[in-house]
């Protein structure tokens, strides 16, 4: 696979504008308003693809990690390029049920999930629950056999394997963190469902972090996960036909996607070669980041002890990478093409002094009124976004080719009270 396919398509510039796909900005921002998030529907496709051609010729299944980009017209857009889900919660599978995924299209992930939630995914079908303690194991033996089924389970492992991410926070797979089963607690409790009637152990899987521009730590976590398999079976306690090596696709340490993906393709070999073994992957990032800009007006211009202060209307609640992990986003003007060279902090107008973009970034002279896009915010960006300072979450728009569309309406104050009771109906015991 050649660079040429990575090259999203999605972002140029026309006469020193900015346009997604054939669409200027501008006019988006004019008809929509601000702050506002632009997917590009071809980005999104062809890193999908490069991905596919990639890992041709194994036995590897795509579930997209619906925590990245959970609008349902992003879900059914990759619903029908042929992938799976990965969703963590039951608001996640309601996504994806009403996107048109089915049951049998997801795997569930996440070290939290309630009865309901379990008694829900069940009643769907999800086609494996990827089960991260002894007491989900409980509950959820209990519950299927309630239903009266027999339910498919991966065993999520916490392989101890530190991973090189740009923040902290997106790092999962060593001992100590919240996520898993202990590596050297697998056996035990595989050994324990072997007395669970409802339950059948068909799977293993990972997920080593967020943002991991290496193929190492990849390569010993599909080591690890056959090295489990064969002890399961060894020991004659299931069948495993499932090896689920999670997300975290980065874009490789030399930046040069295309040698990275043969790479990562060449870790997962270790267990193509193993009989009847399907490969699950969850990228979330890899495939919609990059297709993502938001996009924003500048408020207001200042300057303070020196430093150049640039407000925005979007705020940290509309995208919070920057304040959350310091993420570095590039920021650029819709319709000015020049050098940057106003040094600034580039900032939201929410209450707090995490509320930013940028801080001593070189950006073009914007001035108020001036258009500006967030590169890279197609994951995590509006799925985390939030109301904090009672501020309206933004709109959402899908371009595709020359078309665009409003796939999630801006929020309206009213959207903010609608749940809220003001008159406290109280209760007495
Ligand atoms: C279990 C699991 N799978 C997949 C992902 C997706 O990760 P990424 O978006 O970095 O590919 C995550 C992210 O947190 C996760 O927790």
């Amino acid at each position: 696979m050649g660079q040429g396919v990575l090259e999203a398509p999605g972002y140029s510039r026309r006469d020193g504008v900015l346009w997604c796909e054939g669409v200027n900005l501008g006019v988006i921002a004019e008809r929509m308003g601000t702050p506002t998030y632009v997917y590009s529907a071809a980005t999104i496709c062809n890193r999908l693809e490069s991905l596919t051609q990639a890992l041709a010729g194994l036995p590897v299944h795509i579930h997209y990690s619906v925590k990245a980009n959970s609008s349902r017209a992003i879900l059914a857009l990759l619903k029908s390029r042929g992938v799976g889900v990965d969703i963590v919660s039951a608001g996640e599978l309601h996504r994806a049920l009403t996107a048109g995924f089915a049951g049998s299209d997801m795997v569930f992930s996440g070290v939290g999930k309630t009865a309901v939630e379990l008694e829900r995914a069940v009643r769907a079908g999800v086609k494996s629950i990827n089960v991260e303690s002894e007491g989900e194991i409980a509950s959820l033996q209990e519950i299927a056999a309630d239903l009266r089924v027999v339910v498919s389970v991966a065993l999520r492992v916490n392989p101890d394997i530190a991973v090189d991410t740009p923040h902290k926070y997106t790092r999962t797979a060593e001992l100590g963190m919240k996520f898993g089963i202990p590596h050297d607690s697998v056996m035990r409790v595989a050994r324990g469902m072997t007395e669970m009637p409802n339950l059948k152990l068909t799977g293993i899987a990972t997920h080593l972090g967020s943002q991991i521009d290496a193929v190492a730590p990849y390569a010993r976590a599909a080591h690890l996960l056959v090295r489990l398999k064969r002890e399961i079976e060894g020991a004659g306690i299931a069948t495993i036909s499932t090896l689920d090596l999670g997300g975290g696709l980065g874009l490789g340490a030399s930046g040069d996607s295309g040698a990275y993906l043969q790479a990562y393709a060449e870790a997962l070999r270790v267990i193509a070669e193993e009989p009847g073994t399907e490969i699950l992957i969850e990228p979330g990032r890899f495939i919609v980041a990059e297709a993502g800009v938001l996009l924003t007006r500048v408020l207001y211009r200042k300057s303070s002890g020196g430093t150049e202060i640039v407000v925005t209307d979007a705020g940290m609640n509309d995208f919070i990478r920057p304040s959350l992990y310091e993420s570095l986003h590039a920021i650029e003007s819709v319709d000015i093409a020049d050098e940057p060279k106003l040094l600034a902090n580039v900032v939201g107008p929410v209450c707090e002094s995490g509320d930013f973009f940028a801080t001593g970034r070189l950006i073009p002279e914007v001035g108020p009124g001036s258009l500006l896009v967030v590169r890279t915010a197609g994951a995590y960006g509006y799925s985390m976004a939030s109301n904090y300072n009672s501020r309206p979450r933004p709109a959402e728009v899908l371009v595709d080719g020359d078309r665009f569309a409003l796939i999630t309406e801006r929020e309206s104050d009213a959207d903010l009270t609608r749940r809220e009771i003001s008159a406290p109906h109280w209760s007495e015991d």
